[in-house]
C-alpha cells in the first residue's frame, strides 16, 4: 500500500491561484481491546477493536493557498495553539514524501471539538483523522480523486480512500488510524481476520450484530484534569514492562474471542472481554516504571455501582476505561431509557459537577464543505 501512495503523490508544481478551504468532522472512537504498547514507526504491539464515536468530534478547517514556501498555523477554538500545532507540523514535515505538494502551500488550520474543554477526553484520534482527511481532500483537488482501494464505507467520507485515510492517521496518532471507518474497527494483524493489518485499521461494519450498531457509549467524567502521563509515555513504559509479553499474547486471544462474539450478539462475552481489557490497561500502567494510577476514588465507586447493578437487573450494561478516570459506560440501545435513568439518578452523583456525555456509535468522518 504504501508504495502505491508514494506513487500517487502529488509531486508537480502547484499552480500558481491554487487556494480554498476544505472542512472536515472526524469522530473519537473508544477501545474495547487496547492499543499500549507500539513498535517501529507508530506500529502497534498488538491489535485493537474500537467503537467509532459520534457525539465526540473535532471539526477542522483547512485554509490554503499556493505560497514561496511551506507556511502553518493552527487554531484551536478560535485561538493560536502553537503547542498542537506543532504536532501536526512534526507529522507533516516527518512525512513530506507521502505530501511534498505541502511544501508549497501556506495552511491556516482551525479546529474545534464538539466535546466540552477539560472533560478529559483525548482528542488527538478524531482531530489528527480530521486533518488527515482535510489534506487528502486538499491533495485530490491537485491531482483528482484516487480510487478507493478498500474498506470505503462511510458514506460522508466521498471519493477519499478510507484505507489510505487510516495509514496516515496512524502516523500522526495511533488510535486515529481507527477513526475513520463507520462503526467498529480492528487495527493491527491479527490471523482471525483476513485482511488485517498493522498499518491501518479495517473496518468492522459487515461483521458484527446489529445489536452493535447502535450501541451507546455514556461518558461518565469523573475528572476534567489532563492526563497525568501522555499516551506517548505511556506506550514507552511498556519497553521495560516485565508482564509486556504476557499482556500482547492476552490482547490477542480476546482479539479472536471478541471478534466471535462481535459477529454472534454474545453480551456475555462481550462484557467479560471489555471490562478485563480495561482493568488490564491501568493494571500495565501501574507495574510501569514509574508506575502511574489514573483511576480516581469515584472511577472505582462507579465500576463497582455498575457491576452491581447488572448483577440485580440484568441489563447487559458494562464499563471501559481509557488511559484515565473517566468511565465509559457501554449498552444496547433497547435498554437506554433505563439506563439513562440510571445514570442520571445514581451514577451521575459519582461525576465532576455531575457531568457526562451521551454518545453512541457512530458513521465515521463528514465532509463539512
Ligand atoms: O493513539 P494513542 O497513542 O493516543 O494511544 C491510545 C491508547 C489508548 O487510548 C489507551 C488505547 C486505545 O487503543 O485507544
Amino acid at each position: 500500500m504504501e508504495k502505491i501512495w508514494l506513487n500517487e503523490a502529488f509531486k508537480g508544481e502547484v499552480p500558481n491561484d491554487f487556494h480554498g478551504k476544505v472542512g472536515w468532522a472526524s469522530p473519537s472512537n473508544i477501545a474495547l481491546v487496547k492499543y499500549w504498547g507500539k513498535k517501529g514507526k507508530q506500529l502497534p504491539q498488538n491489535p485493537s477493536i474500537s467503537f467509532t464515536l459520534s457525539e465526540c468530534r473535532s471539526e477542522t478547517f483547512i485554509e490554503f493557498e499556493k505560497a514561496e514556501k511551506f507556511g502553518f498555523h493552527f487554531f484551536f477554538e478560535g485561538k493560536e495553539n502553537p503547542a498542537f500545532g506543532a504536532k501536526i507540523e512534526k507529522f507533516l514535515l516527518d512525512n513530506q514524501v507521502f505530501f511534498p505538494f505541502v511544501n508549497q502551500l501556506n495552511l491556516k488550520v482551525k479546529s474545534r471539538n464538539t466535546f466540552p474543554h477539560s472533560s478529559g477526553i483525548a482528542s488527538s484520534a478524531s482531530s489528527m483523522s480530521a486533518f488527515v482527511m482535510g489534506l487528502m481532500e486538499i491533495e485530490s483537488l491537485l491531482t483528482g480523486p484516487s480510487t478507493p482501494s478498500t474498506n470505503s464505507g462511510t458514506e460522508g467520507s466521498g471519493t477519499l480512500d478510507l484505507c489510505k485515510a487510516s495509514y496516515f492517521s496512524r502516523l500522526a496518532s495511533g488510535s486515529a488510524a481507527r477513526s475513520v471507518f463507520t462503526k467498529m474497527a480492528l487495527w493491527g494483524k491479527t490471523e482471525a481476520y483476513e485482511g488485517s493489518s498493522d498499518e491501518y485499521a479495517v473496518s468492522l461494519a459487515d461483521d458484527i450484530h446489529p445489536v452493535f450498531k447502535t450501541y451507546h457509549d455514556s461518558i461518565l467524567i469523573v475528572s476534567g484534569e489532563t492526563k497525568s502521563v501522555s499516551s506517548r509515555a505511556g506506550h514507552a513504559l511498556m519497553e521495560g514492562n516485565p508482564y509486556a509479553p504476557a499482556r500482547y499474547a492476552q490482547a490477542n486471544e480476546n482479539i479472536k474471542n471478541l471478534l466471535l462474539a462481535l459477529k454472534s450478539g454474545d453480551l456475555d462475552t462481550f462484557i467479560n472481554i471489555t471490562e478485563s481489557e480495561a482493568l488490564q490497561l491501568h493494571a500495565l500502567m501501574m507495574c510501569s516504571n514509574p508506575s502511574f494510577i489514573l483511576m480516581k476514588p469515584n472511577t472505582l465507586n462507579l465500576i463497582n455501582e455498575i457491576r452491581e447493578f447488572r448483577e440485580e437487573t440484568k441489563i447487559p450494561l458494562c464499563f471501559t476505561l481509557d488511559a484515565g478516570p473517566n468511565v465509559h459506560l457501554l449498552y444496547p440501545e433497547q435498554e437506554a431509557d433505563k439506563v439513562e435513568y440510571y445514570i442520571k439518578n445514581v451514577l451521575a452523583d459519582y461525576c465532576d459537577r455531575e457531568r457526562w456525555i451521551a454518545d453512541h456509535v457512530g458513521d465515521g468522518p463528514k465532509k463539512l464543505l
